[in-house]
């Protein structure tokens, strides 16, 4: 399996489990057959409410001696609603005690922008329009200052962010003492999302894609959670691109999309709670892209157009001061342009590992 180091030293897999969308009933089995296939690397986060099954399976495997604790990368994740501060212990140790684990590997804070919470602390507090109630302090680098307090109390290892972009995280770098380890975004071949990797190595900071396999299940859980349904959503997975390349490797489109970034050195996590589908999604470090089959698949990307994961779920999120996909379709687009050379906008680069190993 292959990994990437952090700038904290850590080791993280290349590969790990996603569990969003994934209930608790399914996820405990789908962790149990995903450390049987050797992943070590989990992806969770307080919003998915399925910490503690995952914390349930992890005990078990440690219990038994089956896995030792610091062979395991956990990563969660500070909820929209605890993005302030006072909340961040708070939130984390509620994390922590749903995980039953004493540390995490990876706090990330999970969106840039922040809610008010409802009376349970669980949710966002909803507006009589079905509106999210928008918390408008939110205070990145506040946020960030507690983020590092963690680090000291030995509750994780390493603090990242997710759905930030550039500009936030340049405030974020000029104004932190630790800085963040690890960005997770979305990205797949049809958001290659250059600029932000460019960022990002330059900046020591190990990228991790979400959505790898362009989140084919986020349609129906949105229709079926927020009664939201976006008009164009793509097929990543049935591209006729992705299926020749599967067919010539003998494998399957999810395959060849997942070694497309891993070969890049981007972190994958895609999500499944089907036993044979995550044994399938871990088997991608015993075949290789050519140069020609990568610049097929870099040639897919859409830029902005093929965001999937802008948040519009969330009515009225587009309001809060710090939503960080505004105006980014054009800006993405020059600089993008300013970056790379035609050529270079070919050819598939290894962007941001700062070491790597076995990919
Ligand atoms: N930080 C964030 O804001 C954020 C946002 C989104 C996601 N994430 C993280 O990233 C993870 C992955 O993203 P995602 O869940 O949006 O999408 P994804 O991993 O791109 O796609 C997951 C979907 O693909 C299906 N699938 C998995 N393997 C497959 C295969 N080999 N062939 C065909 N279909 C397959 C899954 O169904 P089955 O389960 O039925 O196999 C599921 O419906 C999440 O689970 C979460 O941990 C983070």
């Amino acid at each position: 399996m292959g990994s990437v180091v952090l700038r904290t030293g850590q080791r993280m897999p290349l590969v790990g489990l996603g569990t969003w969308q994934a209930a608790p009933e399914e996820v405990e089995r789908a962790v149990e057959a995903a450390l049987e296939a050797g992943y070590r690397l989990f992806d969770t986060a307080f919003n998915y409410n399925n910490e503690e099954a995952i914390g349930n399976t992890l005990k078990r495997w440690i219990e038994a001696g089956k896995v030792e604790r610091e062979d395991l990368f956990i990563v969660t994740k500070l909820p929209h609603i605890g993005n302030r501060a006072s909340d961040v212990p708070k939130y984390l140790d509620k994390s922590l005690k749903r995980l039953q684990l004493s540390y995490i590997d990876l706090y990330l804070v999970h969106m840039p922008f922040g809610f008010i919470p409802d009376a349970t602390g669980d949710v966002p507090a909803i507006n009589a329009d079905g509106s999210f109630v928008l918390d408008l302090k939110t205070d990145h680098n506040a946020v960030w200052k507690a983020m590092e307090e963690q680090v000291d109390a030995g509750k994780t290892k390493a603090i990242g962010i997710s759905n930030f972009n550039i500009s936030q995280m340049e405030r974020l770098i000029v104004n932190s003492r630790i800085h963040p380890a690890n960005l997770q975004v979305e990205m797949h071949a049809y958001l290659q999302q250059k600029e932000l990797r460019i960022f990002c190595e330059t900046n020591g900071i190990v990228v991790t894609a979400y959505s790898p396999l362009g989140s084919p299940g986020a349609k129906q859980h949105w229709q079926k959670k927020y009664n939201y349904s976006p008009e164009n959503f793509p097929d990543l997975l049935g591209h006729p691109a992705v299926q020749q390349i599967a067919d010539a490797h003998d494998r399957t489109p999810a395959q060849i999309l997942l070694r497309h970034l891993v070969q890049q050195h981007i972190v994958v996590i895609p999500k499944s709670t089907s036993p044979e589908r995550i044994k399938q999604n871990f088997k991608i470090f015993d075949f290789e892209l050519t140069p020609e089959e990568m610049e097929i698949l870099n040639n897919l990307d859409h830029g902005e157009q093929g965001r999937i994961l802008d948040f519009g779920f969330f009515k009225g999120v587009e309001n809060h001061p710090e939503y960080p996909f505004k105006g980014t379709k054009k800006d993405t687009h020059n600089a993008v342009n300013n970056v790379f050379s035609s050529e270079e906008k070919q050819v598939a680069k290894p962007l941001n590992a700062l070491c790597v190993q076995n990919v």
